[in-house]
């Protein structure tokens, strides 16, 4: 569970990202973010893996505030937490297995990790990862010869690799065909039913609609609404979308 206490992000050029930020994450849940861009969708997945620092407030993990978690306290806390890109983020020249293994990085020393030293065990989760997304014939291939759609599901295949109890994922089909984002919200859905939380940052709504339990909506970094998606009327819409992207 994670609790999220009055967090707020002002990034040093003065732009409040986030501002006073109170909601609590249940074991288990499917949630999807949504909001205007420049919302903070971003900097409030970010700050839960600690890719962005808070400026003040709390994110508590299973009770322990890890907003300022450092050293062997902040790995064991990412190694729990997979964050899925709009952009892949994959090592290109790399196949899909080498970069699933790299979700295996964090049990490990940094030494084996920069001697690629895995284990079997990490290999037979790299290799059920993939074949969870589909790819179990993809391998050995590297990762620049595999189209978008299955790049994101070697990313999303590296963060299920490393034993998430979450998974973090900002708009993972934002750079991908319009028809793939049922695939991609699809293999977050399966994981979740092994009891993953899943966290997603959305632009469509009606994908949101489609396969969250709960919404979370932000407004110039304020949380604006949080309920499930047959509480989100056309009112609370008008709320979260309120204002437009230049007014930000
Ligand atoms: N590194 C940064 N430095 C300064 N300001 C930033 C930085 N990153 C984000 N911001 C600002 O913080 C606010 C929230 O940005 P954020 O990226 O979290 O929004 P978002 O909801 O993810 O938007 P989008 O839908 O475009 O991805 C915006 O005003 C943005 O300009
Ligand atoms: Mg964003």
């Amino acid at each position: 569970m994670i609790e999220v206490r009055n967090l707020t992000k002002i990034y040093p050029n003065g732009t409040k990202g986030l501002d006073d930020v109170n909601v609590t994450i249940g074991d288990g849940e499917f949630i999807c973010v949504i909001g205007l861009s420049g919302a903070g969708k971003s900097t409030f997945l970010r700050c839960i893996n600690r890719l962005n620092d808070a400026t003040s407030g709390q994110i508590l993990v299973d009770g322990e505030d890890i907003a300022h978690a450092q050293g062997p306290k902040l790995r064991a806390l990412r190694r729990r937490i997979g964050f899925v890109f709009q952009q892949f983020n994959l090592s290109t020249r790399l196949t899909a297995e080498e970069n699933v293994l790299s979700g295996r990085l964090g049990y490990h020393n940094r030494f084996a990790g920069l001697l690629g030293l895995y284990t079997a065990d990490d290999r037979q989760r790299a290799a059920e990862a993939l074949r969870r997304v589909g790819l179990a014939d993809k391998v050995s291939v590297r990762v620049d010869q595999l189209s978008g759609g299955q790049q994101q599901r070697v990313a999303i295949a590296r963060a299920f690799a490393q034993n998430p109890t979450l998974i973090l994922a900002d708009e993972p089909m934002a750079s991908l065909d319009p028809k793939l984002s049922n695939v991609i919200m699809g293999i977050l859905k399966e994981f979740n039913k092994d009891g993953i939380s899943v966290l997603v940052n959305i632009h469509v709504l009606e994908l949101a609609t489609q396969y969250a339990d709960r919404i979370l909506g932000f407004n110039k970094g304020r949380l604006v609404f949080d309920g499930p998606p047959s509480a989100l009327t056309p009112s609370e819409i008008d709320r979260i979308y309120a204002g437009s992207v230049a007014d930000l």
